[in-house]
Order: structure tokens, then sequence, then C-alpha cells
């Protein structure tokens, strides 16, 4: 993966200081990479990094800074968050500027460099953007997060890989899981790991044959991988169950800002379990969402 290092990006290293070395920042990051593709971010000075009107991201930002704090009722400044795949920048930007430390972690030079600037302009001391690829994340060299955010990357994983992925983010995290993806309406394909099943669809990233250069060129898109591995609702949660999660929600408040069938907003709250008096027989934490919405949750199911 070609590596940015900031010092060759003709970039400031320091802050701007006024609106006009701001915009002039700013227009020699266009010029070089390309404008702001997704992330709409209120700078210093009234500069915006793509314009005046909220974009849909910036309506998602807001719904995961209000879950974290209704899940885990601490100060910002008391949280550490990790934001994979964060594009350019804007929810790692926003938890920072509300006081958390952030580690911020993106595969594409042309993202990561605008959200650095992004932190740089706002002088937000606490946030770290690293290039790097998000599989490559674990709890021995980055440590434990109150905050995992894991906002439109899931789906541009395979099949084994999202489960190491997944497995890991379990280990750092303490607090709360947000897992912003697509999922499969479809259960076509069976993915095994530790001994389960899986169900989902393969979804084609990159055409068949593209360069590096190209796949580079897909600004949203996985970064190696052609094909990624898409996972059933019903699938999906029974996973993040199985890696020891006691709590699996889908949000609904606050509410998407496009209502689309196959994307989803899944809230995975790691913790102990709680023994019921009256729990008789297998218990509730092993029953399983099948794959059929007419089938009830059971002992079996396609997860089994
Ligand atoms: C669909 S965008 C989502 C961006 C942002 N998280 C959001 O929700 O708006 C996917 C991002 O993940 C990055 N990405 C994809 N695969 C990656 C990987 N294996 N490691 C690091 N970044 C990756 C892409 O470069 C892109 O910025």
């Amino acid at each position: 993966m070609p590596t940015h290092n900031p010092s060759q990006g003709g970039l400031t290293p320091g802050l701007p200081t006024d609106r006009t070395s701001l915009l002039a920042e700013r227009q020699a990051i266009i010029d070089q990479h390309g404008p702001w593709a997704s992330h709409n971010l209120a700078l210093p000075y009234g500069v915006f990094t793509m314009g005046e009107q909220p974009r849909g991201d910036n309506f998602r930002s807001s719904k995961f800074l209000q879950l974290a704090r209704d899940v885990l009722r601490k100060p910002f400044t008391e949280l550490r968050v990790l934001d994979l795949g964060c594009g350019e920048g804007l929810y790692a930007v926003e938890f920072a500027q509300q006081g958390a430390s952030v580690l911020a972690v993106e595969g594409r030079t042309v993202n990561l460099v605008k959200a650095e600037f992004a932190g740089r302009a706002l002088s937000l001391s606490r946030l770290e953007v690293r290039q790097g690829d998000v599989l490559e994340v674990n709890r021995e060299r980055d440590g434990v997060f109150d905050v995992v955010l894991c906002s439109g990357i899931l789906y541009h994983l395979d099949q084994p890989e999202v489960f190491h992925f997944l497995r890991n983010l379990r280990a750092m995290c303490t607090g709360v899981c947000i897992i912003d993806t697509r999922v499969s309406l479809t259960s076509e394909v069976e993915a095994e790991y530790e001994g389960r099943s899986y169900w989902g669809k393969l979804y084609r990233e990159h055409a068949p044959g593209s360069s590096e250069e190209e796949k580079l060129q897909q600004l949203g898109a996985s970064l190696n991988n052609d094909v990624s591995f898409w996972f059933t609702r019903a699938s999906l949660a029974n996973l993040l169950g199985d890696l020891g999660y006691s709590t699996v929600m889908e949000c609904w408040i606050p509410t998407p800002y496009t209502i689309r069938a196959d994307r989803t907003t899944f809230v995975a709250v790691p913790g102990s379990r709680a023994r019921a008096f009256h729990e008789i027989g297998s218990g509730l934490h092993e029953l399983r969402w099948p794959e059929s919405e007419d089938a009830e949750p059971g002992l079996g199911g396609s997860g089994s």
C-alpha cells in the first residue's frame, strides 16, 4: 500500500492561522488529492470541507455521538475511541472535538490527508490519524477502547479475515462497539468460523483484473480484496453474541439519515451474563437467530 508521509505532501505542518491560509491549504489538498467526497466538516474561520449544507454523514456523526453518550454515560473527555476506516475523518474529528482521545485508522492516502488536515486545522491534540489496514489493528499494540466505531467498513472485508477482525474488535472494546453496515438480505453463501456457520452473500468490490492504482481510486471501497462478504442480520447478530457481546441491539433512534432495507446500525455491548433465578433448560443465551424471518429463535438455527 503506498503510504503517506505528511512532510512530503506540500502541506504546512503547523496550524493554518487565518482564513486565507486555511483556504489555501484546503485548496492545495484538493489540487493534489481531489475534492472531499463525503465528509463535510466545519473548520475554523467559517470554512467547510464541502459546503454549508449538511450531508448524510453529518447526521450519522451526530448519531454515533448520541449512542456513545447514552450507552456509556461518561464524559467524552474520559473516552478512548477507535474509528476504523475513518475516511475523511468526520466522526474521529467530532469525538476528538468533544474531548475524547481518538485513534483513527485509514488505508487510503487521499482520505487520510483530509482527516489529518481537519485535525490540524481544529488543533485536536488528542486525535491520532494513522495510515494502515484495519485488519492489523489489535489489542496488543493498540490497547483497549471505550468506543469502537466500525462505520462503513465491515461490508468491505472478506471472510475469513472479517471473523478475525471482529474478534480483534471484541478484544479491544470495553464499552460499546458501533457497527454501521450494509447487510445481506439473502442467505446465499455459508461461511464457517470456529465450528459454526454464518450466512450472507458475496459482493464484488473491484472489477476482475483491476490494478492496485485503480483499486485505490475507488475511495470508499475495499483496499485489496476484490470481493467482500456481507453478513445477514441474523448471522451478524449471532456472531456478535458468539464473540462475547452480551447485548446486541439495532438502533432505531437516532434515526438513520436514509432508510434502506440493507443498511443498519448494530450496537454491541460487552458484558458478563446475568443469571436468572428462573433460567430453566439451556437458557436465553443459547438461543440463536434463524436465517428465515418466519422461524423463531431456537437452539439450532442456521447460525448454529
Ligand atoms: C465506505 S467508506 C466509510 C468511511 C467512514 N467510515 C464512513 O462511515 O463514512 C470505507 C473507508 O474504509 C477505508 N478502507 C477500506 N478497507 C480498509 C482497510 N482494510 N483498512 C483501512 N481502511 C480501509 C476506505 O479507504 C474508506 O475510506
